[in-house]
């Protein structure tokens, strides 16, 4: 039986995983994560598990977007949550406590019939793949062509990170606009040390994979993918305007062959959009967020308005809440679903941050056949890292 195909975020879904709230702690700071909550907020210097009513509140809008994709014919399938509030230990560092298992996307990443678990940067969520393995149990003993693979499993020592990235020259706290700037010169907390990513920060595009380079995600990374999918075209693709660069996800979200939503305070580099222009693909500006905050303690920004779990080329899942975006999917030819999801967002994202993509109709497409000279496509003789 074949469970496990998915190249893309727009073809028809039909089985998913979709996070839980469960025993999600807000982890202590840490070289990588420091960057996930923004400078103002007052997560600052709070660790432990989050408060139970919010996980409950939570947990009823991930439980109602399971059944309302299951009401869509989308198999559904969830997490076992760990006990988070435990240190993680291993050669190279300690941390107090582990995050969670809200956002699977961070973790998985589907090509075709594999399920990559990603080598990811923080700490914290070391271990979070576990929560994955009974799922992923499943779809290797009854689908024979399913194959389960882990990205090198990262050391995350010190020599990882710039470790005073967040410090300005003087020695104090970065600022906003220095963090703005580093990032625009792709200067990142996380260094080419080691083999560092989120598969949130890459987007699927039958051959093409498009990967943010950004606090979470290295080039060594993408050169790591390009040897492993040989076929394919690995292209890197930043966003200046985003202080803190984490998954792709609320910056450029693709909606059907042809059409991709930018995040207009992000706005993909002139150089950067010749690939698509020259196969005839169209990029527009997001709709506005409804929201001028995102909820309390929350790691992401008001962006996540953008953040939607398209169903298949006519049909995406909008937040409730989000009256711009919602008629803006409505304008594009989008028949729209609307779903409340902002008390989940806390605990790790919006609804394409809390899915994964297990089984989506479709093969393999290019979808880029007419090759222009494109600065994204990563090469060896390039060597970034
Ligand atoms: N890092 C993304 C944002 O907050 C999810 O916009």
């Amino acid at each position: 039986m074949k469970i496990v195909n998915s190249w893309n975020d727009f073809d028809p879904l039909k089985r998913v995983i979709v996070g839980r709230a469960d025993n999600c702690c807000i982890s202590p700071s840490e070289p990588a994560s420091e960057a996930k909550v923004p400078l103002d907020s007052p997560m600052r210097g709070m660790t432990g598990p989050r408060p139970l009513d919010t996980v409950e509140k939570a947990n009823a809008q991930l439980d109602n977007l399971a059944k309302v994709l299951e009401d869509h014919g989308v198999i559904v399938d969830r997490p076992e949550p760990l006990q988070f509030n435990q240190a993680v230990v291993t050669p190279f560092f300690m941390t107090g406590s582990q995050f969670g298992c809200m956002p699977p996307r961070d973790v998985l990443l589907t090509i075709g019939s594999d399920i990559i678990c990603a080598s990811m940067s923080f700490r914290s969520r070391f271990f979070e793949h576990y929560c994955y393995h009974k799922n992923l149990r499943e779809y290797f003993e009854k689908d024979p062509e399913f194959r389960w693979f882990y990205g090198p499993r990262p050391q995350l020592s010190d020599e990882s990170y710039d470790m005073h990235y967040w410090d300005d020259v003087d020695g104090h706290e970065v600022t906003e606009e220095i963090l703005l700037e580093r990032t625009a010169n792709l200067e990142m907390v996380t260094k080419e040390h080691e083999i560092l990513f989120d598969a949130a920060d890459v987007m699927r595009l039958g051959k093409d994979l498009f990967i943010q380079k950004g606090l979470t995600t290295n080039w060594k990374a993408m050169e790591w993918l390009r040897r492993m999918y040989p076929d394919f075209r690995v292209h890197s693709l930043n966003f200046p305007g985003d202080p803190y660069p984490i998954h792709i996800d609320a910056t450029f979200v693709p909606l059907r062959p042809g059409l991709i939503i930018n995040n207009p305070h992000r706005r993909l580099p002139k150089e950067q959009r010749a690939i698509f222009e020259a196969n005839d693909w169209e990029i527009v500006d997001a709709a506005m967020p409804a929201h001028e905050e995102p909820p309390e303690l929350c790691y992401s920004s008001v962006w996540l308005s953008m953040n939607c779990l398209v169903l298949d080329h006519n049909t995406v899942i909008v937040e409730a809440s989000e009256t711009a975006q919602l008629e803006q999917m409505d304008k594009l030819g989008m028949n729209v679903i609307p779903v409340p999801f902002r008390d989940a967002y806390p605990f790790g994202g919006g609804l394409h941050c809390a899915t994964a993509d297990v089984y989506r109709e479709g093969e393999c497409q290019d979808y880029f056949p007419n090759q222009v000279e494109d600065p994204t496509l990563i090469t060896y003789a390039d060597k970034r890292w």
